[in-house]
């Protein structure tokens, strides 16, 4: 599976650090909602879904996590762990999120607002959603 992983610019200078991110200039998307993951209690695994059409470009803020991506034929694990990560969840790609430190702040933009509709939350309806677009 090809990753996109994007290395945001930190601009720092003695009084600290800053990141940002603009819409199609530094990551891929349009960004209509904004929403991060925080609190997550011990052993919890997130997402667990894929998406029909939303993209999304998740930022470890504070922390770190784990995100096993999916597309159906392969898995691979990104170790969230680096405030300037950026990695983009296409559509269609099943991913869960897991290994949450305490005070993980998991930040994810995302290209449309939220839809249940657009969720496939069953793995099998996932695959054969897969083997249906082949
Ligand atoms: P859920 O989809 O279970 O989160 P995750 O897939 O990350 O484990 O979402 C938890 C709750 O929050 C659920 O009731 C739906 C709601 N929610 C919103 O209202 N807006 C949003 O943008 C998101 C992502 C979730």
């Amino acid at each position: 599976m090809e990753l996109t992983i994007f290395n945001l610019k930190v601009h720092g200078d003695e009084r600290g650090s800053l990141i940002a991110i603009e819409e199609n200039i530094n990551i891929p998307i349009n960004i209509k909602r904004v929403y991060y993951i925080f609190n997550t209690q011990e052993g919890v695994r997130r997402g667990c879904h894929a998406h029909k059409s939303l993209k999304q470009v998740l930022v470890c803020v504070h922390g770190s996590c784990k995100i096993l991506l999916d597309d159906g034929r392969e898995k691979v694990t990104v170790n969230m762990d680096t405030v300037s990560k950026a990695l983009l969840v296409d559509c269609m790609i099943w991913h869960e999120m897991y290994d949450f430190s305490n005070d993980c702040v998991l930040l994810s933009l995302a290209s449309d607002f939220y839809n249940e509709e657009d969720y496939i939350r069953d793995y099998r309806e996932f695959i054969t959603l897969l083997n249906n677009q082949d």
